[in-house]
């Protein structure tokens, strides 16, 4: 159905030769000229597995994201490969951790073997392995300290280069390097490539803010920080400084690069996709999750209308990879649409 402004008691037609709004006035129109959709296989599904769970447990500021045991974590695998989703995004809970985070170095520990699950069932998806330490240090911080408490960026690379070996090894198409340390793509891309792993992609978090909206993942991964991150993240009110990082990351061999997080920086997300050729990812943190489904829950806000227009924004921005806790559901969504 039309409405256009066609009163009849208009005695006086405006002359008008652009009227944008011709390209509005029925479905299958806006569906012609629409110019940035989501597709499944944008969408990566990030996952926790929490090690010696018997029940997987809810995360409860992410209403339907749950700490996996082995089985649901294949499960949900399973669900989000069916759905058509891009990628799956591994971060796992050890049962111990200690000032080095050594259980990430274990090709016997919890991420190493999660990997391992997630490539049983991926069939063929690629599995992205979180490399940093913050999940298996009893500080919390994304590195190991020196003797002043300070988080060491040299002997943290060693670490997460070791880290990057035994992932590889255990099958990750991919390695999400989050830690924001200084010269991480360098020194891991080395690393791997001197182990045979030269097909051993890395996904750049290139960008990453010392961001509010990660509450909620500090939880899902029962979190020990205590202070915060601004010595290696970004402080919120700097772009210029995330181009920098982007270059640095993209000379040192990164082969994605992501800014995270993603709907209150779109600026950058847009400033990243003009400055490089590489693909660009963008991550939906557990906080815009959280924001969302509160809003929802209390009838606010449309939830699944919110939900895609929110992930559409982070595309039109520049974004060709989103990492969304609502992969699966939004690509079951998109596949409905198609
Ligand atoms: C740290 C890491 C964090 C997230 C992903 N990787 C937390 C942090 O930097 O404190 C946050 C993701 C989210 O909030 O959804 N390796």
């Amino acid at each position: 159905m039309t409405d256009r402004p066609s009163s009849p008691q208009l005695r006086e037609r405006p002359e008008l030769t652009q009227r944008p709004r011709r390209l509005r006035s029925t479905p299958g129109i806006r569906r012609l000229v629409q110019e940035h959709r989501v597709r499944p296989a944008d969408l990566v599904l990030p996952l926790f597995v929490a090690e010696g769970l018997t029940e997987p447990k809810p995360i409860s500021t992410m209403p339907g994201v749950l700490q996996h045991t082995r089985e649901s974590f294949q499960q949900a695998c399973r669900e989000a490969v069916a759905a058509g989703v891009g990628g799956l995004m591994i971060f796992a809970v050890p049962a111990h951790r200690d000032a080095d985070g050594s259980c990430a170095l274990d090709p016997g520990g919890i991420l190493a073997q999660a990997v391992r699950w997630a490539v049983e069932v991926a069939d063929g998806v690629p599995v992205i392995a979180d490399l940093c330490l913050d999940e298996f240090t009893d500080h919390g911080h994304c590195g190991v300290l020196d003797a002043q408490g300070r988080v060491d960026n040299d002997a943290t690379l060693t670490a997460y280069g070791r880290m990057a070996v035994v992932l590889a090894e255990a099958g990750a198409d991919v390695l999400g390097a989050s830690g924001m340390m200084d010269g991480q793509i360098g020194w891991v891309r080395k690393e791997l490539d001197v182990s045979g792993y030269t097909d051993t992609a890395l996904l750049a978090y290139a960008v990453k803010y010392a961001s509010a909206l990660y509450g909620p993942f500090r939880e899902a991964v029962d979190s020990a920080l205590q202070g915060d991150r601004r010595t290696y993240q970004q402080d919120p009110g700097n772009a210029r400084e995330s181009l920098r990082e982007v270059a640095l990351d993209v000379t040192e061999g990164a082969d994605i690069v992501m800014v995270k997080p993603a709907t209150a920086y779109l600026d950058v997300v847009a400033r990243v996709r003009d400055l490089v050729d590489l693909p660009v990812a963008a991550y939906v943190v557990s906080g815009e999750y959280a924001m969302v489904e509160a809003a929802a829950a209390v009838g606010a806000i449309d939830r699944r209308r919110t939900i895609l227009e929110l992930h559409t924004s982070v595309k039109r921005a520049g974004a060709g990879i989103i990492a969304t806790y609502w992969a699966t559901e939004l690509a079951r969504w998109l596949q409905e649409e198609s």
